[in-house]
């Protein structure tokens, strides 16, 4: 496996990482790791909050854990996805989120989070529900060079920025929705209920 990065056109770091299993010396790859104090089986088909501890989560890195039966997308943004975020509002179909049933209040703003760092997203395309591929490379041969970054979903096409925003001219109608949560310190996040615990 080839650990070279092209720096020019990748913000990201690669989340990959080799691992040895066992003594038997075979490599595997290593996804980032969810630390998630999931509730029983029963409460989580009910749509339980769930608890994501996030302190492993580097700048351009995303973790997926589940909840009510969705993936739900957290990822650490960098500063410079961050500020790149305004500069596509004209491609953009809903850029200042004003459809109020895609995200709770207190995401409704340029960065749609609660911290510009750190996007929670649902991963389900609002088009037809699948699910869409993350791309966080700069200017991919097969999203153009003006892509900085975002989600793609190969059903049909829908392209979404590191906002979860939708682009102009795909069949996807809304932005990708916003879950409720709320932060516990600096590096828990409960997916599932706001501060004042409303679901
Ligand atoms: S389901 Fe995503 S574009 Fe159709």
């Amino acid at each position: 496996m080839s650990n070279t990065v092209d720096n020019s056109k990748r913000r990201f770091l690669t989340t990959a990482a080799s691992v040895v299993v066992g003594g038997a010396g075979a490599a595997a790859v290593a996804v980032p790791f969810v630390a998630s104090m999931l509730p029983s089986a029963k409460a989580k088909a009910a749509g339980a909050p769930i608890e994501v501890d996030i302190s492993k989560l580097e700048p351009g890195q995303r973790i997926t854990p589940e909840w009510r039966g969705k993936p739900v997308w957290i990822l650490r943004r960098t500063p410079e996805t961050i500020a790149d975020l305004a500069s596509l509002d004209d491609q953009l179909r809903d850029p200042n989120s004003e459809n109020t049933d895609q995200q709770p209040d207190y995401c409704q703003n340029g960065t749609r989070s609660i911290r510009d760092e750190v996007i929670v997203l649902v991963g389900i395309c609002t088009h037809l529900g699948c699910s869409p591929t993350f791309r966080p490379e700069l200017a991919p041969e097969d999203l153009g060079p003006d892509w900085k970054g975002g989600f793609f979903c190969p059903c049909h096409g829908s392209k979404f920025d590191l906002a979860g925003r939708v682009y102009k001219g795909v069949p996807a109608p809304t932005n990708l929705v916003v879950p409720p949560y709320h932060f516990l310190g600096d590096n828990r996040i409960v997916i599932g209920e706001d501060a004042k615990g409303a679901a």
